[in-house]
């Protein structure tokens, strides 16, 4: 196959890209994006300060455009994310206790009945595990709600969009042997075991000088695979773009029969949040395929 959504295609697996509204204008980034992907998350706007500015009062504008862009190309999306300690509203920042657990459930009901049906999967938590050696959970405004937040979360969203994947996404727990990686292993154990839904892991995969790609990466994909949830690597970009790390992280997840797909946290280095200068996916800034991007393609083709 000659673009990387068809190529994924042939494992049954989808590759994915971060859209950003702000974008859909620009006719070089759309041809890219809907030419090789086949998967879409917003970037910024399904979060929680985007679709819930005032508690209580929703807005899908902008979620709805990379949403309306995505079904009309035809290609599924992710939805992220529901559950998470940045990028809240002031109003959100602003409550605690029991008031912030309800207004996390309603957050969650409300924009996960927006989109009923029509998600792939949901990042239902985000980023809710301490980097470091603790292997425990980050403080945060919703941790402060109690140890059970997450589970709260899961389940309400079960409830909200029977249909849809519900996932846990972190970044720094794609190397097996950190802590981080461990604190989420356990939690996602402990979920299956009490039967709390729970149906994939996001790994978000930037990496960089201080979380580097580590060959043990294929062990943590099989190590959640085993406890019975889908692995997808959700934001992958890695710093300097290095063609062999990429196809070494493709060949992994092709590697786990769960791992069901990748997405790239952009489509060119200028769209990248990280800046053009760390070379991080798979397009340069004129839209031209890097060696990154072949690496890629020949890895999926090889399958
Ligand atoms: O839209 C406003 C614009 O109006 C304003 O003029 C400008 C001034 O700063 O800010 C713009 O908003 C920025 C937004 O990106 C859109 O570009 C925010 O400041 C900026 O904070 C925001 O950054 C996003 C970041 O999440 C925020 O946490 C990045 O685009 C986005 O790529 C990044 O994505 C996260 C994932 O959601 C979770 N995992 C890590 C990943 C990378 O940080």
């Amino acid at each position: 196959a000659s673009t990387l959504g068809a190529a994924a295609q042939q494992s049954g697996r989808y590759f994915g890209t971060a859209i950003a509204s702000g974008k859909l204008g620009d006719s070089a980034y759309t041809s890219i994006a809907n030419r090789e992907f086949d998967m879409v998350t917003a970037e910024n706007e399904m979060k929680i300060d985007a679709t819930e500015p005032n508690r209580g009062q929703f807005n899908f504008t902008n979620g709805d455009r990379v949403f309306n862009w995505a079904r009309q190309n035809g290609k599924r999306v992710r939805g992220h994310t529901l559950a998470w300690h940045s990028q809240q509203p002031g109003w959100m920042q602003s409550l605690s206790g029991s008031s912030l657990r309800q207004a996390m459930i309603d957050h969650i009901n409300g924009v996960m009945a927006h989109y009923r049906g029509n998600i792939y999967a949901w990042d239902v938590v985000n980023e809710a595990f301490a980097d470091g050696n603790s292997g425990g959970r980050r403080s945060s405004n919703l941790q402060s709600t109690g140890n059970d937040w997450i589970e709260v979360a899961f389940r309400t969203a079960r409830n909200a969009d029977p249909a849809a994947k519900l996932c846990y996404n972190d970044y720094n727990i794609d190397n097996w042997t950190w802590a981080k990686t461990q604190g989420v292993y356990n939690m996602v154990r402990d979920f299956k075991q009490r039967g709390v839904p729970i149906d994939c892991v996001g790994l978000q995969s930037h990496f960089n000088s201080n979380s580097p790609y580590n060959s043990n990466y294929r062990t943590t994909i099989s190590s959640f695979a085993a406890l019975g949830v889908d692995v997808q690597i959700t934001e992958l970009d890695i710093q300097g773009g290095s063609a062999s790390t990429y196809a070494s992280v493709v060949n992994d997840c092709l590697a786990v029969a769960r791992c069901t797909g990748i997405t790239v946290w952009g489509v060119r280095d200028s769209d990248s949040w990280l800046g053009s200068s760390a070379s991080p996916l798979l397009f340069d800034g004129s839209g031209n395929k890097k060696g990154a991007y072949n690496s890629v393609l020949n890895a999926l083709n090889a399958a």
